[in-house]
């Protein structure tokens, strides 16, 4: 352990169980030397194992949905009030998806999910910055970090309307981060980081097929939870102050890559005549 955040205080979203993103990382500020409180819905709360992790943190859990600006904002007003000062960084891990969840292709989605589906992925973290700037709740050199995936950018079977969701959530991140950081000097980033097994990611259409390709495709493998967690606590830290308004790939290289030798020799044992995706699971 460096004590890398000794002294901080953090609001971390979207732990659910010991696979969340969220955990590792709440985990790790905490090891890090870091005072954090812990937040999700309440449904979340009762159906994962949040006040387990809160105990291993000694900490509270605030429930909060991160699409009610009247939930942000008792968050924020009972995290200042329980640390009796600002605080220093915040994680936003949340995301779903109805469409994804239902098997709802693309081309067929049903919008109420699609705009729920915006709201909780990226709006959130727009509330949540709005919601922290309105209350002037972080120290200057904050930081606030959200994750997101490399759908973003590229296309992948499968991710659905959280590709735009996370497109979304990245553009949020340059233009707050350009208001915080001129108004207040919070930078703003999000960490695009290797799919990973966790409960929000099992449920993404073919998640072991496109983990073993984006594992053979990396020159460093895929990255796992706990090195996510390692690359947060960096941006939390002061190790990065002028880091702002950046989609940060945490992938082993993927991002950068089109073709290796491991997955060419995987893809070259089966060329059978390609079958239009839709045709497999509609
Ligand atoms: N697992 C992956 O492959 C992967 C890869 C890149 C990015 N991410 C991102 O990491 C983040 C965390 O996901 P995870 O993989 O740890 O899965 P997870 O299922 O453990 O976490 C998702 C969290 O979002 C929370 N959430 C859902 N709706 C909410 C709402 N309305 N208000 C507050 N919280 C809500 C859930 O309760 C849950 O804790 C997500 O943004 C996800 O898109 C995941």
């Amino acid at each position: 352990m460096y004590n890398l955040l000794k002294g901080k205080k953090g609001i971390i979203f979207g732990a659910l169980n010991d696979k969340s993103l969220a955990w590792k990382i709440a985990e790790r500020a905490y090891e890090e030397g870091a005072e954090i409180i812990l937040t999700n819905t309440p449904v979340s709360m009762r159906f994962g194992d949040i006040e387990t992790l809160a105990e291993k943190c000694n900490t509270i859990v605030i429930p909060a949905d991160a699409t009610s600006e009247k939930d942000l904002q008792n968050l924020i007003e009972k995290a200042l009030e329980h640390f009796g000062t600002k605080i220093d960084f915040i994680l936003h891990s949340v995301a779903m998806s109805m469409n994804v969840r239902k098997g709802l292709l693309y081309d067929n989605v049903n919008y109420n999910f699609y705009q729920k589906t915006i709201d909780i992925s990226a709006l959130s973290f727009h509330k949540v910055l709005q919601t922290a700037k309105k209350l002037d709740a972080i120290n200057e050199w904050g930081s606030v970090v959200a994750l997101s995936y490399i759908a973003a950018q590229r296309t992948l079977y499968g991710y659905n309307d959280m590709a735009d969701a996370k497109s979304l959530l990245e553009s949020i991140a340059r233009s707050f981060g350009y208001i915080y950081g001129r108004k207040k000097k919070i930078r703003v980033n999000t960490i695009s980081q290797s799919p990973t097994m966790t409960t929000a990611g099992s449920g993404v259409k073919g998640m072991e097929g496109l983990m073993d390709f984006t594992e053979r495709l990396s020159p460093l493998g895929n990255a796992t939870s706990d090195e996510c967690a390692d690359y947060c606590i960096t941006l939390f830290s002061d190790l990065t102050k002028k880091v702002t308004m950046q989609n940060l790939y945490h992938d082993g290289g993927f991002s950068n890559m089109g073709m290796s030798l491991r997955a060419m020799k995987m893809y070259n044992k089966s060329l059978e005549k390609p079958i239009d995706d839709d045709v497999l699971v509609s």
